[in-house]
């Protein structure tokens, strides 16, 4: 297993649609440890996005391997078990909350344990609590503030407890003072062991992080 949680070796993404080619990654090969807080800055544009849904599995390399906790995912053939892989080990927070609407918070974190056949509404309950959310357990996502709804699926995203959590933009929507709490949230967990990485353009989340990278010319720079 040893101790890096993400192995990216000589990984390319190239697009292609209908003549046009563009590539996003060039031959990027990358190792991050585990229970650290590494931060991806880069313009709109510059594949943060792209490089983040290619760790999750949401879309595949043009070639290259990836690495995730000794597993390399890139070698999972069937949609199976990528997803089973997915639901164990990461997380997801996304820059729109993405919880179901129709639910109550309560429900939405406690979804993925659903999934994994592993149902436990008091740990629901518990991860919401540790989010300053214990008091609004029962209610819609429709009304919460922004800042409570981006909580709750950051509580969703580690229901599961993976040992990677992923996040792509996930203070966008945030005003100054709700950003710099998930910063210092995320910051937090990682002292706990958890590994995140998170996708921002907002450079004041350097501060609060362990390894920062930009994302410039299809490469990955470290600049901490
Ligand atoms: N599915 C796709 N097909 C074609 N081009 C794409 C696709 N997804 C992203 N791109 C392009 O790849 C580049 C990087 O996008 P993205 O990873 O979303 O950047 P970022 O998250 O840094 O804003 C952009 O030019 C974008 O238009
Ligand atoms: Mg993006």
């Amino acid at each position: 297993m040893g101790e890096r949680m993400i192995k990216l070796e000589n990984l390319t993404k190239i697009y292609h649609s209908g003549k046009e080619e563009l590539c996003v990654l060039e031959d990027v090969s990358l190792q991050l440890p585990r229970g650290k807080f590494t931060v991806l800055l880069g313009p709109s544009g510059s594949g943060k996005s792209t490089l983040l849904n290619l760790i999750a599995m949401l879309d595949k390399p043009t070639h290259g391997k990836i690495f995730i906790d000794g597993q390399e995912i890139t070698a999972l053939k069937s949609e199976a078990a990528r997803s089973a892989f997915r639901l164990k080990k990461i997380g997801f927070v996304f820059q729109f909350d993405g919880l179901l609407p129709e639910f109550s918070l309560l429900e939405n974190v406690e979804m993925p344990a659903l999934m994994c056949g592993n149902p436990d509404k008091k740990q629901a309950q518990k991860l919401l609590e540790s989010f300053g959310l214990g008091s609004k357990i029962h209610k819609l996502p429709a009304d919460l503030s922004g800042g409570e709804k981006q909580r709750a699926s950051i509580a969703r995203a580690l229901r599961n407890n993976p040992p990677l959590l992923l996040a792509d933009e996930p203070t966008g929507n945030l005003d100054a003072q709700r950003k710099l709490q998930v910063f210092e949230d995320f910051a937090r967990m990682s002292q706990d062991g958890l590994t995140i990485v998170m996708v921002t353009h907002d450079i004041h989340a350097a501060d609060y992080a362990h390894n920062v990278f930009n994302l410039e010319q299809k490469k990955l720079v470290q600049v901490k």
